[in-house]
């Protein structure tokens, strides 16, 4: 299968990436590995889904979900997330239906809804990805304090951005964020308490 290939690639490329740098400090950004979350976790946003269609906030109303921001074009913390996040949604099982998994791309110039579906489809169709106009984005990476900026690179740009996943029960509480650094089975553990099992 081409997606499964392209995933095993990814988690081999990633392995010895990760290999190289050591995991510990490299999946957040210096400074950035406790940032304070004092917006409401369930305030409102729309943006754009990757199949092009409008996405509000008020879909999540009465239902858990994790989310996390980054870009297509990141070369490890953001494939990493979601390869670990499609693992995770995979060992959830049946249980996986109950929560909801939001890639918000800080780099809406360049993640259009069709370049986020081309790029989601190597990992679980599940996760829904999220575009949006400038302002939008904004929006939405004000209420969950995630900073971002472009960082020039040669003759393009790549996207410096807090990559913390935050999980938000049921009720719209922000109940803790993901510490992908530690094991995937205390991971595992956190979400599980999260679709409530
Ligand atoms: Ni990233």
């Amino acid at each position: 299968m081409r997606l499964a290939r392209r995933a095993l690639a990814w988690s081999a490329a990633l392995g010895a990436v990760a290999a190289a740098l050591g995991m510990s400090g490299f999946l957040t950004l210096p400074g950035q590995e406790s940032l304070p979350f004092t917006g409401a976790a369930n305030a409102a946003f729309e943006l754009t889904r990757q199949d092009g269609s409008r996405f509000s906030s008020k879909l999540l109303a009465g239902r858990p979900f994790a989310i996390f921001f980054g870009f297509t074009n990141c070369p490890d913390v953001c494939p990493t997330t979601l390869l670990t996040m499609s693992n995770h949604l995979r060992s959830l099982g049946d249980k996986a239906d109950r929560l909801q998994v939001l890639f918000v791309t800080v780099d809406p110039e360049r993640d259009t809804a069709a370049h986020l579906a081309n790029y989601l489809s190597s990992f679980d169709p599940r996760i829904i990805g999220l575009t949006g106009s400038a302002e939008e984005i904004r929006n939405v990476a004000r209420i969950y304090r995630v900073n971002y900026r472009k960082v020039p690179a040669g003759q393009t740009y790549t996207m410096d951005h807090t990559a913390t996943v935050f999980l938000v029960d049921a009720r719209g509480r922000l109940a803790g964020t993901l510490e992908l650094e530690g094991a995937e089975a205390g991971q595992l553990a956190r979400l599980r308490k999260l679709v409530g099992e």
